[in-house]
């Protein structure tokens, strides 16, 4: 009995440690070179007219360095008015620097027409996503939250909001199904809201077997290492969320459910992040490769260290389907 328990437990483990190998976008020195991650030599994806090109379940150092070089030298002086003019309302947000500006201009690059965004909270990665489908001259954006703090943001936000941004208040897992019959399903989803297992399973279970064309998803704080013993939870703490019982490394609770959710899936792709505590090697390739572009003195993230941990984590889903179906 307990050999079978432990058994099963090492299953899961290696399971596990598979999903986060294969899935963690990107591959250290020695298997840079292999073109792609767990879906491994994956064939040119057929009716896929999408702009983007992230087309494998996961991109390689490389290859993420050399498109996002592209992506800030088209993009980038557009990328500093964005940072100079969100400054100001930057002081609550809970976001660092390089992945708003991920965000930014994967945005620009895929040009999506509905952006949901789970939950602004005080508005800061709104800016950002605002800005970029401002710049695009395409595109809406619907933000989903529990409050108003968005309004934090606002004035940063200017001429922005004009007919391209709409909030709606009250819990996502009722407003969903509203905006859901209302408007149909976004090619760009957003999410940033409670990080837990309980949350993931929603989602991945209710929310994403809706989607039915080519959608960018962001997940923020799948690596962020200060989730698991955070202090602001006692209950969670005591419940396991322990730094001594986690490595660094690993992802959230959500992180984790969704990252096992898409193990299971047949079309994944362009899956990234640029977290240092997952893959310090490519955190700092990227960093040093986005210093040509950004001026460092010009920083959103200065007053949350706490929370600074590049944490998103990006993919794609039904990546054979046209976006317009
Ligand atoms: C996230 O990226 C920004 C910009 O490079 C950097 O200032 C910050 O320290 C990074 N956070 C971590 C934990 O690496």
């Amino acid at each position: 009995m307990f050999g079978q328990t432990l058994r099963l437990f090492l299953v899961l483990f290696v399971a596990c440690a598979c999903a986060l190998g294969g899935l963690g976008a990107v591959a250290d020195e020695q298997v840079t070179q292999r073109p792609t991650g767990l879906l491994g030599g994956r064939k040119r994806l057929k009716g896929h007219t999408g702009h983007s090109s992230f087309r494998d379940s996961a991109i390689t150092q490389d290859t993420m360095v050399e498109r996002y070089r592209n992506l800030y030298a088209k993009y980038g002086q557009d990328l500093m008015k964005v940072k100079l003019r969100a400054g100001p309302c930057a002081a609550k947000g809970l976001s660092s620097d390089m992945e708003l500006e991920l965000a930014y201009l994967r945005i620009r690059d895929t040009r999506p027409s509905m952006v949901w965004e789970w939950s602004p909270n005080h508005g800061l990665s709104t800016i950002f996503i605002l800005a970029a489908l401002a710049d695009n001259g395409h595109g809406q954006l619907i933000a989903f939250d529990v409050n108003e703090n968005w309004h934090d943001s606002e004035a940063c936000m200017g001429d922005q909001i004009e007919g391209r941004f709409r909030f709606v208040l009250g819990d996502v897992h009722n407003t969903f199904y509203e905006l859901e019959s209302e408007v149909g399903m976004p090619d760009y989803l957003f999410l940033d809201s409670w990080h837990s297992h309980i949350m993931g399973m929603w989602y991945v279970s209710e929310v994403f077997p809706k989607i039915s064309k080519h959608t960018y998803v962001s997940l923020h704080d799948v690596h962020n290492p200060k989730f698991w013993g955070d202090s602001f939870d006692d209950k969670a703490f005591r419940d396991g969320r322990d730094l001594r019982l986690r490595p660094s490394w690993m992802a959230t609770e959500e992180g984790m459910t969704v990252s096992d959710w898409l193990l299971y899936r047949s079309s994944v792709c362009g899956v990234y992040t640029a977290a240092k505590s997952r893959w310090p090697a490519v955190y700092d390739a990227m960093n040093n490769m986005r210093t040509i572009y950004m001026i460092e003195d010009v920083r959103v993230e200065g007053l949350h260290p706490e929370v600074q941990e590049n944490s998103t984590l990006f993919f794609e889903l039904l990546c054979d389907m046209d976006a317009s179906a």
